[in-house]
């Protein structure tokens, strides 16, 4: 076993993949006020695909007793985000949204490791939902005050079983220290996080020319 345990060693592996992804300019626009309205109901369409994705896997890996351990109700976001997308867009939502190519991908990569690798479902149910209790709560304060939404518009960063985020990141974190990996395993879920990154930012690369296309 490693001495440094699973939880910080993504921290510190990850980091940079972290800045990056966060740094990535459709994000940092959004939050900085300079992306519409249009361009933010873009994000939580292709947000639509990513959770289907990831919660369908969970279902499926239910039932494994390593897995289950990382898997909680209080975190399932499908129902939050087609709450969303009929607010946002409409009761036709479903037939207006379509996946952008690093989303396709990046589906196509969970719908895969989340039938058949348990540390690689982890590392993509690991990326996802602490970061959207972490920068996450931030984003969606942020879009609730730019856009004048209520609750309605932003469910999807609505986490109303979860009282206290910290206190349940810190209870993941320890699940992830105690998970039975050996180093060999340990290194391909390091890895696999950092593809989840990847497909994070390649996803608000994509927004950002989606948007800039429909405007040219
Ligand atoms: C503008 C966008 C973002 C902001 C402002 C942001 C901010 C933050 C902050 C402040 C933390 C630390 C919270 C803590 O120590 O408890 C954090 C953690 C985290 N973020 Fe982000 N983030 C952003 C984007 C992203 C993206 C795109 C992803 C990947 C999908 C991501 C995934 C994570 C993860 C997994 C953690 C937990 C790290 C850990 O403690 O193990 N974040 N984020």
């Amino acid at each position: 076993m490693s001495l440094v345990p699973l939880s910080a060693a993504l921290r510190e592996r990850t980091r940079d993949a972290h800045s990056t992804s966060e740094g990535a300019g459709f994000m940092s626009a959004l939050l900085k006020g300079e992306r519409s309205r249009d361009d933010y109901v873009s994000l939580v369409a292709q947000h639509y695909f990513v959770y289907e994705a990831l919660e369908s896997a969970t279902d499926r890996m239910r039932r494994d007793p390593v897995a289950a351990r990382f898997i909680s109700d209080k975190l399932t976001r499908l129902p939050a985000l087609i709450a969303d997308l009929d607010f946002l867009i409409g009761p036709d939502w479903s037939e207006r949204i379509h996946p952008l190519p690093a989303t396709a991908e990046y589906v196509a990569r969970i719908e895969q490791v989340g039938s058949t690798w348990v540390g690689g479902f982890v590392a993509h149910h690991y990326t996802r939902y602490l970061g959207d209790l972490s920068g996450g709560q931030h984003i969606g304060r942020v879009m609730q005050r730019r856009f004048g939404f209520d609750t309605n518009g932003i469910g999807f960063y609505v986490f109303a079983d979860i009282a206290d985020p910290a206190a349940f990141k810190d209870v993941y974190r320890d699940e992830l220290d105690a998970a039975p990996w050996d180093d060999g395993e340990t290194e391909r879920v390091i890895a696999e996080v950092l593809l989840a990154y990847d497909f994070n930012t390649r996803l608000f690369d994509d927004l950002a020319r989606a948007a800039d296309a429909a405007v040219a």
